[in-house]
This record gives C-alpha cells, sequence and structure tokens, in this order.
C-alpha cells in the first residue's frame, strides 16, 4: 500500500474511492462507515478526480497458505453468531488492479482460528467467501483470532477476481508482540487497525496483479443498427456508455453482444459489461 498518512498526499486510490462513493455504488456503503471513517480524504475540504493513476501500486504480496484451508466454505460476510466468544472485529477494504480500477465480483475466502487460537477443522467455523461489491469494497464480520503457538496473530484469505489465478496469503495486526519473530510476517500485509466503541476496525486493500480490459470505442448512439442477429427482445439494447445511470434489466450493447444489467449503478470505465458478471449478464 502506498498511502503514506505521514506525507499527507492524496494517493489515486484515495482519490478513486471518493469518486466511487459519489456514484450511484455509494448507497452499497452508507452503512460501512468502516470504509468511509478510515478514508484521509474525509478532511473537510472536497476531493478533485485525479487525472492519472501514478500510485505505481505492487501486487499484494502472497503469504503461506498454512495446513488448516479447507475448500467449499459458506458464502457469508459475518463469521459470528449469537454465541461467538471474542474481540468483534470487522475487516473492510476494496479490491483494486494495477491500475487502480476497482475489482467488482473478486472473491475473498477467509479462513482464521477462534478466541482461543484453534480452527475448526471439523466444521466451518470462522471461514467464509464473499464477493467484492460492484465498487470492489467488502466487509468482513468477525472476531480478533487467537494466537497459536508458532504464529503472530493472523487472517488467512484468498483473493481472486473472475477467472484469474488465486492469490494466496495473510493479514496481520500492528503491534503484535510476535510480528518481530514469526518467520512469515509480512509488514506489507498489515491491516490499518483502530479501536471503536463496536470492536476492532480494521482496513486492508489489496491490489491483484491484473489489468483490465480497458474499454473500446463506443460507437455513439446514433450510428448504425443494433447489432443483428440480436436475441429476442432486445431490439431496444443501446450502446453501453460509462457515466450512464442503469436499471436492473436495462439492455445494452457491447464488443456485438447484448447484455441484461443484474443491479442498478452508474458505469464507468473499467465496468464494462464483460469485465463484470456481477452487474451484467450476457444474453
Ligand atoms: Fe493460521
Amino acid at each position: 500500500m502506498s498511502e503514506d498518512p505521514a506525507a499527507g498526499n492524496l494517493t489515486r486510490k484515495t482519490l478513486l474511492k471518493a469518486a466511487v462513493l459519489a456514484t450511484a455504488a455509494a448507497p452499497l456503503l452508507i452503512g460501512g462507515s468502516v470504509a468511509l471513517a478510515r478514508d484521509r480524504g474525509a478532511s473537510g475540504r472536497p476531493l478533485a478526480v485525479t487525472p492519472d493513476c501514478t500510485d505505481g501500486d505492487q501486487p499484494t504480496h502472497d503469504n503461506i497458505e498454512g495446513p488448516y484451508f479447507k475448500p467449499d466454505s459458506p458464502l457469508r460476510n459475518s463469521l459470528v453468531g449469537p454465541g461467538t466468544v471474542g474481540t468483534p472485529l470487522t475487516v473492510s477494504g476494496y479490491v483494486f488492479d494495477l491500475s487502480c480500477r476497482p475489482v467488482a465480483g473478486a472473491l475473498l475466502d477467509f479462513w482464521q482460528a477462534d478466541d482461543s487460537g484453534a480452527y475448526d477443522n471439523t466444521g466451518f467455523d470462522f471461514r467464509g467467501h464473499q464477493f467484492t461489491n460492484a465498487d470492489g469494497s467488502y466487509q468482513l464480520t468477525t472476531i480478533v483470532p487467537g494466537l497459536y503457538p508458532g504464529r503472530t496473530r493472523h487472517i488467512h484469505v484468498k483473493a481472486q477476481a473472475p477467472g484469474q489465478p488465486i492469490l494466496t496469503t495473510q493479514l496481520y495486526f500492528p503491534g503484535e508482540p510476535r510480528n518481530s519473530t514469526d518467520a512469515y510476517f509480512d509488514p506489507a500485509l498489515l491491516m490499518t487497525v483502530r479501536q471503536a466503541d463496536a470492536g476492532n476496525q480494521a482496513s486492508f486493500d489489496f491490489v491483484l496483479n491484473l489489468t483490465q480490459p480497458s474499454p473500446t470505442p463506443t460507437p455513439t448512439q446514433s450510428h448504425g443498427p443494433t447489432p443483428s442477429p440480436s436475441p429476442s427482445g432486445t431490439a431496444a439494447a443501446q450502446p453501453w456508455a460509462p457515466d450512464t445511470a442503469y436499471q436492473a434489466g436495462d439492455l445494452v450493447t457491447y464488443g456485438g453482444a447484448v447484455y441484461q444489467c443484474l443491479q442498478a449503478h452508474t458505469s464507468m470505465t473499467g465496468w464494462e459489461p464483460p469485465a463484470v458478471p456481477s452487474l451484467w449478464q450476457r444474453l
């Protein structure tokens, strides 16, 4: 992560977050005060759109899988229940590509030890996977994992953009005494953690080693007929365009194919229909 609070500079990602929050995707985060609060852009002055991506972010480091991964975890973003013991923790952030574009529909599969430092190897306690929202955001509700011999405190995660290789890594906690003695600890994988009334709030942004396809030139709506042949009932489809408010059920054409909008959003470069299957279904 290249955001350096000491420098006081707003990075591309910080600005992007602000821009994303200003779009129709914002309702996804209205309840997510964690993601909003940690933005250093919340200093009272408005944020402008940055013209270039100059962060030079490197992909998130990988880290060992360890012996306790289990496939087929439940689809859920909360690993706690009524009887869960432990210090409440939320982890939130975004998944970006190398060009600072949010990655929608990225798989995040978390697993961790319970409050006593034990993994559930017979069931799926403290295991769960989720997919990033259209703006690349995610949030995990869990507890602070307990310590177990030989390791510092950590959360395991596998991250995967649609159709891309899996990144296996771990997230670490700042200020842990064992960070200095754990051979697998990587400071690049430290979360930002702050304590709040409701428990600890952590943030971490993933940068996946991919670049999402740039949009191809989009023909203006006044040129040319609807691509033919069109699937039945799609004659009303208009060419997809960025900065357009789409509603669920809207039809667009892109790359000679017809797509149906799955959820309302404002389109943006990087969210072309083939790149975001969570938003568009090809007909
Ligand atoms: Fe572990």
